[in-house]
């Protein structure tokens, strides 16, 4: 059978990738597919890199599970998304629950990004991409209410991107959110958010479209969606797809996931300015969805045994 990489580099995509997180490196099956670069080329730390892992309380600074990662990517020869550098989720109290002055915000955000983006840069740069800002938009297309927007407003955006190229010049630059892959205020919202940063010569590169969708109701859309992105001078990718069912799967909820599948990698695969594929982990078994929609999982195309199902066949078609 084909392996995703290996199709995804023929068909000019920069790579096929998948997250993964370090508590599941000790499994030696899981590892040795993630290690295939003919399945992935790309891998995403699925924790480790956030702020809660990264810098716990004010200015101390942990590395260790984000280099494990780094240094598996290294080791295999795939390339790494950076994930994240300013998100409301996983972010430590002291940082969450802190009282500041814009001024003091300022510094704690250009702190944090630049030292995390910096300790990587080698790496990442030949690593390729940074999420430098994840889910700043509601799903109405109003910002967030969180720390940074409450302090700053919308400014937490260019002192979030000026401080990740000051740290890696190489390194793409996105913003990454989910519902927007589709028509709707919150497309429109992160729309308006590129052309404003590119009107005003902040550094932004890419916009990564999460893609966490559902059995049957992958956004007819999408194809379109990017390129609209895509218009406004900046690339885009596909950063965490998995496609969830509500449990148990049937033989026709995993045949319309093949479906399902095939119609993504099909709207990314059709717009020149979509540089690559990540899954949000490749198997059921390490997948974030039971955890957090209950009743809900099998989001994956591999199964909780490693087994292949009909979603990896509707990604090869997708390619
Ligand atoms: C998820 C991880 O996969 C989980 O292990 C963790 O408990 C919560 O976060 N959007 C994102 C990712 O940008 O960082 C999230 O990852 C999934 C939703």
């Amino acid at each position: 059978t084909a392996s995703t990489n290996t199709v995804a580099k023929g068909i000019g995509k920069l790579y096929f990738g998948s997250a993964t997180d370090n508590p599941e490196l000790p499994d030696t099956a899981y590892e040795t597919i993630l290690n295939n670069t003919g399945f992935f080329g790309q891998i995403t730390p699925g924790n480790s890199m956030k702020w809660d892992a990264t810098e716990p309380e004010e200015g101390v600074f942990t590395f260790s599970g984000g280099d494990q990662i780094a240094n598996l990517a290294r080791a295999n020869g795939q390339l790494i998304r950076g994930h994240n550098c300013v998100w409301y989720n996983q972010l430590p109290s002291w940082v969450a629950n802190g009282v500041f002055t814009a001024a003091q915000l300022t510094t704690i955000i250009q702190n944090h990004c630049g030292t995390l983006v910096s300790h990587y840069a080698g790496e990442i740069s030949s690593s390729y991409a940074w999420d430098v800002i994840n889910e700043p938009f509601n799903d109405d297309g109003t910002w967030r209410s969180d720390v940074f927007f409450n302090t700053l407003g919308e400014s937490f955006v260019p002192i979030a991107l000026q401080a990740a190229r000051a740290a890696d010049p190489k390194a793409k630059l996105y913003i990454n959110d989910y519902n927007i892959e589709f028509a709707g205020p919150k497309a429109t919202a992160m729309m308006s958010l590129i052309q404003t940063l590119k009107s005003t010569n902040v550094p932004v590169d890419g916009v990564g479209l999460q893609c966490h969708f559902i059995v049957g109701e992958v956004p007819t859309d999408l194809e379109t969606i990017l390129q609209e992105f895509v218009a406004l001078d900046v690339e885009v990718a596909i950063t965490e797809l998995d496609i969830r069912m509500t449990l148990p799967e049937t033989d026709a909820l995993l045949a319309q996931q093949k479906t399902d599948y095939q119609n993504v990698i099909a709207a990314c695969k059709a717009v020149a300015g979509c540089v690559g594929i990540t899954i949000w982990d490749y198997t059921d078994k390490y997948s974030w969805i039971p955890g957090t929609f209950p009743g809900q999982g099998a989001a994956c195309p591999w199964d909780a045994n490693f087994i292949r199902k009909p979603a990896y066949d509707g990604i090869i078609a997708g390619l």
